[in-house]
């Protein structure tokens, strides 16, 4: 079953370029096609994968806001084994640029929604806010991963992005669409902190059938392997990161299944 998930918090630096990347490639470990859209100005993910600015000529920007096709931004050489469609500084231009655009918030749907007879899992990694980009992520979407850091002010940024979704869900629902809860990820937990812990238990009250069970430890090799344009599958494979986003994998897999 083909799937496209947005990984998606209003909140920044809680791991969703580093699930994006990651998750990408266990799923492509697993002999799966992946395709992972980097629709973050910050470019986070483009850059953690060693793609040079100079050996990218277009970008989600050309497709967010030309009339080009998907096809003609997918960046295929990496040997990371996925293939993507990067992003650059421009994408800050795209507010203005879609503001007036009639559907504005499908035009990722549309441009995307052939791709999925292509890939068996499309990553949206979306940028830490809640305008115009990650409204079209949520509408290309089917399914959103949040991830939430083991941290205290983790609610509040959850709270407003379960609003978000359900208002999507809604306006998806008029359209025949759906939007659903693929998992809400607990990340960076430090396992010297019992607030984390905290966190956890909290988290799984919240959302008792949508926690993932695989939590994600805070790890060096994760931080670390972007700095060498890898991800965590390549730079370190027998690391717990590289274990815990494998596990990631096996667990929407398996969900998937049922
Ligand atoms: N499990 C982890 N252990 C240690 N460091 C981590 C972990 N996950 C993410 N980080 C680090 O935390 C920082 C933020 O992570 P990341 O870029 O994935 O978050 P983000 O949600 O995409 O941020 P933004 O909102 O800015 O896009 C990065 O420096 C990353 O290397
Ligand atoms: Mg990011």
């Amino acid at each position: 079953m083909s799937k496209i998930i947005a990984i998606t918090n209003q909140k920044g630096g809680v791991g969703k370029t580093t699930t994006t990347i990651n998750l990408a490639a266990a799923f492509a470990n697993k002999k799966l096609k992946v395709l992972v859209i980097d629709l973050d100005p910050q470019a986070n993910a483009t850059i953690g994968l060693g793609i040079s600015r100079e050996l990218i000529d277009a970008t989600s920007f050309d497709l967010m806001t030309k009339d080009i096709n998907a096809s003609d931004v997918i960046y295929r050489n990496l040997d990371s084994k996925f293939e993507i469609i990067p992003s650059s500084v421009k994408l800050v231009d795209a507010y203005e640029i879609l503001l007036n655009k009639k559907d504005n918030e499908l035009i990722l749907f549309n441009k995307i929604k052939d791709l999925k007879e292509v890939y068996d899992y499309i990553l949206i990694d979306c940028p830490p806010t809640l305008g115009i980009l990650v409204d079209n992520a949520l509408f290309a979407a089917d399914s959103v991963i949040i991830p939430v850091e083991c941290e205290y002010y983790a609610y509040d940024a959850l709270t407003q992005m379960v609003n978000k979704i359900n208002q999507i869900q809604k306006n998806k629902n008029e359209l025949s669409m759906s939007l659903t809860i693929e998992g809400v990820l607990l990340t960076k937990l430090d396992n010297r902190n019992l607030f984390g812990y905290k966190i956890i238990e909290e988290v799984k009250e919240m959302f008792p059938n949508k926690t993932f069970k695989t939590i994600i430890n805070r790890s060096t090799h994760l931080q670390e392997a972007p700095m060498h344009g890898q991800t965590v599958l390549q730079y370190a494979f027998n690391s717990k990161g590289s274990k815990e986003y494998r596990e990631l994998a096996k667990e929407i897999i398996f969900n998937n299944q049922e």
